[in-house]
C-alpha cells in the first residue's frame, strides 16, 4: 500500500506522528507538506494528495490540519476522492466498510495523537465490505458524474 500524507501548519506535528506510525509499519508513503509550523493554505496542500489519490498513483490519502474540516471540504472537490473526517475509531472502521473512504481527514487541535493513531491504523486496515454497500457508493459516484462531469 503506498500513502500520500499532507498537512497544513495546524496539523504540521500529528503529521509528523502519524509518518513515524507508518514507518514503524513498514508502509510506504510521500510526504507533500507542509515541512513547519509556518502559517500556510490548507488547500494547497490537500489537493495535491487527493489528485494523486484520485489519479491511482497513492493508495490512500491522509491530510491534518487544525480541525481537519478544511482538508475534508478541499479534498472532496476532486472527482473520485472520497475524504472521511474522522475523530473516533468507530468512524474509522464504519468509513472504510461502508464508504470506501479512500482519504482520511483528521484535525490536530481537535484529538490527541494516541486516538490519531488508532484512528490511522484500523483505517488502513479496514477493507470495504461491498454489497448494500456499493451500490451506495455508485449511487455517490453518479452524484459526482452528474456535478462535476466526471466518472
Ligand atoms: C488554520 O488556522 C486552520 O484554519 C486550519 O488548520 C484548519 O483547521 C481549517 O479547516
Amino acid at each position: 500500500m503506498k500513502v500520500a500524507i499532507a498537512a497544513d501548519h495546524g496539523g504540521f506535528k500529528l503529521k509528523e506522528e502519524i509518518k513515524a506510525l507508518l514507518a514503524s509499519l513498514n508502509i510506504e508513503f510521500q510526504d507533500f507538506g507542509c515541512e513547519c509550523e509556518q502559517s500556510v493554505d490548507y488547500p494547497d496542500y490537500a489537493v495535491p494528495v487527493a489528485e494523486k489519490v484520485a489519479a491511482g498513483e497513492f493508495d490512500r490519502g491522509i491530510l491534518v490540519c487544525g480541525t481537519g474540516i478544511g482538508m475534508s471540504i478541499a479534498a472532496n472537490k476532486i472527482p473520485g476522492v472520497r475524504c472521511a473526517l474522522v475523530h473516533d475509531t468507530f468512524s474509522a472502521r464504519a468509513t472504510r466498510e461502508h464508504n470506501d473512504s479512500n482519504v482520511l481527514a483528521m484535525g490536530e487541535r481537535v484529538i490527541g495523537p494516541g486516538l490519531a493513531l488508532d484512528i490511522v491504523k484500523i483505517w488502513l486496515e479496514t477493507e470495504f465490505q461491498g454489497g448494500r454497500h456499493e451500490r451506495r457508493v455508485e449511487k455517490v459516484k453518479e452524484i459526482e458524474a452528474k456535478n462535476l462531469g466526471v466518472r
